[in-house]
């Protein structure tokens, strides 16, 4: 199983994928959580993309994607992965696919976690993470409208996009997304 998770900031992907590698056992991979260990750390990584989460903006495609491909070489992904806010951009979903295809690899679905802005704000309010303050929980919403929905078109293209509600309590979320899962193999 292969599956990237798409949402705003506060849709859900971390709670949803978490859920999901504990029911395929397979690993969980948080870009946004692994940059913020590596900022804390002062990683060569961490103080590349310090300046880009401080002010709630992405990291550059180049960084984000020579990070993934080196992960995914990993051994402990051969199995199948979470990816959790990857890819974010038509750049980052092309190259995934074409690592993947280097790899004998396939993607099985690409999920959009659908939740209005509005909800998406309520929760990340509610949280206090070190980037969960009004004006950057806004920028992360205006890099969802601006880069990363206009991707969705490239995973409806190839049918492989399923749109989940988000709005709904957590365990109905991971219903829903577990039904089509298997409905749809
Ligand atoms: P990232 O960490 O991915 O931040 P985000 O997209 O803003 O998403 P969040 O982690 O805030 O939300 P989530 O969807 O995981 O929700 P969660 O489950 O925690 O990225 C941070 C930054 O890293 C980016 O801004 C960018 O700078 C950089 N970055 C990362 N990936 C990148 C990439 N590919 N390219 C470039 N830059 C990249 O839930 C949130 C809260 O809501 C929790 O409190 C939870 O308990 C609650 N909740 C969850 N589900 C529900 C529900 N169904 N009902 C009620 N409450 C719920
Ligand atoms: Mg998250």
């Amino acid at each position: 199983m292969r599956i990237v998770l798409l949402g705003g900031p506060g849709a859900g992907k971390g709670t949803q994928a978490q859920r999901l590698s504990q029911q395929f056992q397979i690993p969980w991979l948080s870009t946004g959580d692994i940059l913020r260990h590596e900022i804390v750390r002062q990683s060569q990584l961490g103080q590349q993309v310090q300046p880009y989460l401080e002010q709630g903006q992405l990291v550059p495609d180049e960084l984000m994607i020579a990070f993934i491909r080196q992960r995914l070489l990993q051994p402990d992904t051969a199995q199948g992965w979470i990816l959790d806010g990857y890819p974010r951009t038509a750049f980052q979903a092309e190259e995934l696919d074409f690592l993947l295809d280097e790899l004998e690899q396939r993607l099985t679905w690409a999920v959009l976690l659908e939740v209005e802005a509005s909800i998406l704000m309520q929760r990340s309010l509610a949280r206090s993470r070190l980037d969960d303050e009004p004006t950057l929980i806004e920028r992360r919403i205006q890099a969802l409208f601006e880069q990363t929905l206009p991707m969705l078109d490239y995973y409806e293209q190839r049918g492989r996009l399923l749109r989940i509600n988000g709005s709904q309590t957590p365990d109905q979320v991971e219903q829903q997304l577990l039904t089509r899962l298997n409905t749809s193999l």
